[in-house]
Formats: structure tokens, C-alpha cells, sequence
């Protein structure tokens, strides 16, 4: 495909001190427009884009009359400077084009299902049933390669740091995260079933008692989720353990390595982490992964309304509650309308109602002025930090229910602030997670991460009088309003882990049955230890200033967490199911394909 004197170069490369040379290009065809007698294209590679022109003059002229978009060619001709009047400043190749003296076209391209030369919006689900031709695009081009960036980075960052990387296997044991398991079918043990790894947990912890001391992966991990916007049922986890280490030591090297990558990647310092802990992320964000790129904290302004005559406000703080503010800059425009759509939005996320205070210039305004004198108002404003242009919004309720409420109104007052910029990164650690939640169906209690965490020091006493006080040697790594990763210092003495097993209500047998292995091996010398898994897809998306996983996966699952491309899941042939002793009793299973 190249002649020694037209070496190949690609549709980014040349400029005008290129003139003369004669050069090979491989590419697809971008745009042809037919102009006072010459054909100009705009040929693409993942590059950029180069003009080559055809003259009438040329044997090739007739084949170039036929270029249609996405056919795929190999153009050799020579470069010259663009005349004056021509050069396109927005293209890096714009000073140049080439006059083509052969043409080969290598493969014809049907009609594109949408354009694939323009950054227009296209319907999802179109989108990714032609995905291959949706990653021509420039903008995933450029978020494929970022990603692929990053992970390299994060390769050599943990290999320089004395890290090996182990495989784990995919057909395991469930191991839990708080998800559904996919399961495999076994053809040779019928009636038994793998479980997809919901994360390599257990096994990056049996190579710790293995003494491989620093393990890393870049791991596949598999979720049977309810469908959630930043969720994917695959997705890929830098996966990280280290023996012999305390809390800080893995946030530390965690902490060093994003920072490695956000330099070197990105070309952005990032300053030291901001740290909180889960208590203070909740008292003040009313979230427990908090967006820091703007203030707007909740100010909890019981005090003021303890004797009021505001019954609703009165009777949430008797019974224990709280009434919590958050400021809404330049909110004294807002119309009655907008307030309303607040105060519904406000319902959705689970708040009784709403009561908004606008401070405009002309005075006052709220939706609850009888009860909130001009001096009230000016009195919550202050610690709001509110000014005159601004609003404020007010929520009363249970204190947790308040705090969640606020800080879920928090964020949508950023976003219609426009104060959520993609290019902030505001990272943080969140530390000292409570050990449990109650499950919302059950009411038991289940771990707030997973059961191999460890308590902190002095928490295991609680675990008989006060289990929901104890709290774990668990922190988070938040990133602009998202969990990137989290990680715990773990039990290594099989005595706790049972105890910890017991109090989240299995009996003996159901511990052996699922995790006979696991504590056994805690018998065998197991060291101290403990690690931490960053989302990629989460991470590569925050990077690339995007703000869905599947902009940064190659080949995502939709909406519905569907492949539409492959079509998959899809029923499978009875004889397959058979095969492996199952039998459907979904009604489109037995589709005899
Ligand atoms: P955890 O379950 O918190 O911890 O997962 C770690 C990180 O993985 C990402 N993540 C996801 N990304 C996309 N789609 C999903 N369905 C999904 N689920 C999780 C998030 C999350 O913060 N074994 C522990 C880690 C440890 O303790 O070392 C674990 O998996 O960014």
C-alpha cells in the first residue's frame, strides 16, 4: 500500500513544511464536495482530517466522482500549501492538502444510519446498534484512547510502586457487594452454577495470605444492578490489596496514583484531598459522597424556628427533627412557577414540602411570609450566606430524611446554577462509614460495604450493645457528587470474621457453605491487610467531562441495561438449555431457534 517515495502518514500529520513530499494516506471519506471543477474530501482517520484534492486531469477523477461518506481509501499524492484565502485555521493540517494522483477505493460503505462526520445528537439506541461507526467518531475516539491512557498510567504507577497484577478467575463462588449475581450454568455438574465475580474481593484477599503483599487488577466485574444512570451491570475496577498496612497507607497510595494519572493524563495538578468524615459529608452535604466544587452547604437553622408559630416547622423540631437551609444564588428571580417545580422536585426526593425565601432587591418574598418576618429572613440569609438576589429554600423533617432531602436539592440548585463545571475536580475522602445500614426491605441490618471490613479500633465492643454505633475502617474516594472507589482495611483473624457473620444472622452451616474457604484460610497465618477498587468507567468519565458511563465504554449495555447491538440478553436454543439441565419457564424460551 505505499511506494518508497509516498510513505504513509496519517490524516493528522502534515503541515505546511511538508510541502513537496509525496505521501500515502489511509482514511475514510469525511465530506466530498465537487468545486469549480475539482473534487476536494475531507479524508478522516482517528488523527484528523486531511483535504485531498482531484483534478480532472488525473485518471482518478472518474473513481473520485463515485466517493460517497465512509467509503474507505488509500489516496498517494503530493502535499502543497493551500492558497491563500483557503487555509482552515480550525484544522491542524489546514495550511496543507494533497493532489491525489492515484486513488484506490478498499471498500464501499453503505449509507450511514446517521451522520457520522457531524457532532450532532443522535437517539441512543441508534447510536450503539451501530456503535462501531458511533466510535469513528472523534469524540469517542478521543474518550477510547483517554481511557486507554489512564489505565496504562495506573499500570505504571502501581508497577513502579512494587505491585504485581494477579488474575483472578470469573467462574467463582458468589462473592457479595450488595448486587444480584449473574450466574453460569455448569454442563458438567448439572443443576450447579458459577457466580460471575461481583468484584475479585475475596481473592485479592486470599493472595494476600498467598504473601504476594502488593496485588493490583485492572478487573472485570459483573452486577445483576437495578438499572441506575451511573451503573452498568459490567464495568471495570482498578482492584488494589496490600498486607501489612494501616488506613492511611491505602488512601495514600490510591490518593499518589490519581494524582499520577490526573497529571500526567490530564496535565492537572490536583491538590491534596479535601478529607471529612461520613458524619461531617452528611451534616454538611447531606450526602455521603459530597460535590465539593461549590459551596453551598446545608445550615441547620433549628434554632431559629424552636418557638415559632410555624406549627409544620415547630412540630418537626419537637419531635426531634431539624429545618435546613441551603442558599440558592441569584434565586430571588425565580417566578412563583419556578418555586413550584422546586417544591415538587423537593417531594420526589421524599421532603413533606417546601418553603422558599427570595431576598430580592424590592424586599422579601416567600411561601411562607407570615410566619417569616423580613428580620427572620435576613437572620437565616446570614447563615446561609445569602444575598440580596439570592433565595433560600427551607426543609423540615427527621433530621437524616432532612439532611438527604437538602443535599439532593443542593445538587439540582448547582446544576440550574450552572455551578457543576466538568473541568473542577473536586476529589475527597469520606472516612469512618458506619459498619451497618438496615436493610430498607428487611429492616436487618446489613454491612454499609461488605462483611470483610474490620471495625475501627474500639468499635468491636458495640457489637453486642450498640452494633448500628459501630463504625468500619472503611473511606471513599468522592470525585464532583460520585463514589469513584471504595476500600476498607479488612478482618484478618477468622474468630472476627465469624463473629461478624453471625451478627448479620448466619448460622454456622450457611457460613461454611458460603465462606468455608474463605475463613479457613484466615486460619493459616493470614496478615493484616486491607485495599480499596476505583470504578474506571466512573473515573474515565469524570475525566473526559462526560456525564454517562457509556460515552467512555466501547461496547455499553442501554438504558436497559440491553446489548442492542448483539441483541443481547436472547432466548437460546431448547437444546442448548438441555444441554445444560435447564429448563425455562419464561414464555419465549422455548423459541426452537
Ligand atoms: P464497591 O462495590 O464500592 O467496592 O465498588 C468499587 C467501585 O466500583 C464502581 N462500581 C461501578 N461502576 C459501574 N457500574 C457498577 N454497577 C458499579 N458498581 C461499583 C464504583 C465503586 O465505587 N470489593 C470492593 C472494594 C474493596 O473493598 O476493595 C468493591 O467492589 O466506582
Amino acid at each position: 500500500m505505499q511506494t518508497i517515495d509516498a510513505p504513509v502518514v496519517s490524516c493528522g500529520a502534515l503541515r505546511s513544511s511538508d510541502e513537496g513530499r509525496r505521501v500515502t494516506l489511509n482514511g475514510w471519506i469525511n465530506r466530498r464536495r465537487d468545486h469549480g471543477g475539482l473534487i476536494f474530501i475531507d479524508l478522516r482517520d482517528h488523527e484528523g482530517i486531511t483535504q485531498v484534492v482531484f483534478d480532472p486531469a488525473q485518471a482518478s477523477f472518474t473513481d473520485a466522482e463515485q466517493l460517497r461518506s465512509e467509503d474507505v481509501v488509500t489516496v498517494v499524492g503530493s502535499v502543497r500549501r493551500r492558497p491563500e484565502g483557503t487555509i482552515n485555521a480550525k484544522l491542524g493540517t489546514g495550511e496543507i492538502e494533497i493532489v491525489v494522483d492515484t486513488l484506490v477505493i478498499l471498500n464501499r460503505s453503505a449509507v450511514p444510519p446517521f451522520p457520522v462526520n457531524l457532532d450532532e445528537t443522535v437517539n441512543e439506541n441508534l447510536r450503539l446498534e451501530y456503535r462501531y461507526l458511533d466510535l469513528r467518531r472523534p469524540r469517542m475516539q478521543h474518550n477510547l484512547r483517554t481511557r486507554h491512557k489512564i489505565i496504562k498510567s495506573m499500570r505504571d504507577f502501581f508497577d513502579a510502586h512494587d505491585f504485581i497484577e494477579i488474575e483472578t478467575p470469573l467462574l467463582i463462588k458468589s462473592t457479595p457487594e450488595g448486587a444480584r449475581d449473574y450466574l453460569v450454568p455448569s454442563r458438567l455438574f448439572p443443576g450447579s452454577f458459577y457466580a460471575l465475580p461481583q468484584s475479585p474481593q475475596l481473592l485479592k484477599q486470599l493472595c494476600m495470605v498467598s504473601g504476594f503483599g502488593r496485588y493490583m487488577q485492572i478487573a472485570r466485574c459483573m452486577r445483576d444492578e437495578d438499572l441506575r444512570a451511573d451503573r452498568q451491570p459490567e464495568f471495570t475496577q482498578v482492584d488494589v490489596e496490600m498486607s501489612f498496612v494501616s488506613q492511611e497507607d491505602v488512601m495514600e497510595i490510591m490518593e499518589s496514583c490519581v494524582r499520577t494519572v490526573w497529571r500526567d493524563v490530564l496535565h492537572h495538578d490536583v491538590p491534596t484531598f479535601v478529607r471529612m468524615t461520613h458524619q461531617d459529608a452528611m451534616r454538611r452535604f447531606g450526602s455521603d459522597k459530597p460535590d465539593l466544587r461549590y459551596g453551598l452547604e446545608l445550615t441547620d437553622v433549628s434554632d431559629l424556628f424552636a418557638a415559632s408559630d410555624f406549627v409544620v416547622f415547630r412540630t418537626a423540631i419537637d419531635a426531634g427533627g431539624s429545618v435546613i437551609g441551603v442558599r440558592y444564588p441569584g434565586g430571588a428571580s425565580l417566578s412563583r412557577r419556578d418555586f413550584d417545580a422546586l417544591t415538587e422536585s423537593a417531594k420526589r426526593h421524599g421532603a413533606k414540602g417546601m418553603v422558599w425565601v427570595a431576598l430580592g432587591a424590592d424586599g422579601v418574598k416567600s411561601s411562607a411570609a407570615k410566619f417569616i418576618s423580613p428580620e427572620l429572613a435576613a437572620e437565616i440569609g446570614n447563615r446561609c450566606d445569602a444575598v440580596t438576589g439570592d433565595a433560600f429554600l427551607l426543609f423540615a423533617d427527621a433530621t437524616e430524611l432532612t439532611r438527604t432531602v437538602a443535599g439532593r436539592m443542593r445538587v439540582e440548585i448547582a446544576t440550574k446554577a450552572g455551578l457543576r463545571d466538568p473541568k473542577v475536580f473536586a476529589f475527597a475522602w469520606v472516612t469512618d462509614f458506619p459498619y451497618l445500614e438496615r436493610d430498607e426491605a428487611t429492616g436487618l441490618p446489613v454491612p454499609a460495604h461488605h462483611p470483610f471490613s474490620s471495625p475501627g479500633p474500639g468499635q468491636w465492643e458495640l457489637i453486642d450493645s450498640d452494633p448500628f454505633a459501630m463504625r468500619a475502617q472503611h473511606y471513599d474516594m468522592v470525585l464532583n457528587g460520585y463514589e469513584l472507589g471504595s476500600g476498607s482495611i479488612r478482618i484478618h483473624q477468622a474468630a472476627q470474621q465469624r463473629r461478624i457473620f453471625a451478627m448479620l444472622g448466619m448460622s454456622d452451616e450457611q457460613v461454611e457453605d458460603r465462606f468455608g474457604f474463605f475463613v479457613r484460610a484466615l486460619e493459616y497465618g493470614a496478615p493484616p491487610h486491607g485495599g480499596m477498587a476505583l470504578g474506571i468507567d466512573r473515573l474515565v468519565m469524570l475525566a473526559c467531562g462526560e456525564e454517562d458511563l457509556r460515552e467512555v465504554i466501547a461496547f455499553p449495555k442501554n438504558q436497559a441495561f440491553r446489548d442492542v447491538m448483539m441483541d443481547a440478553p436472547s432466548p437460546v436454543p431448547g437444546k442448548l438449555l438441555r444441554e445444560l439441565y435447564l429448563t425455562s419457564t419464561a414464555p419465549q424460551a422455548e423459541d426452537g431457534r
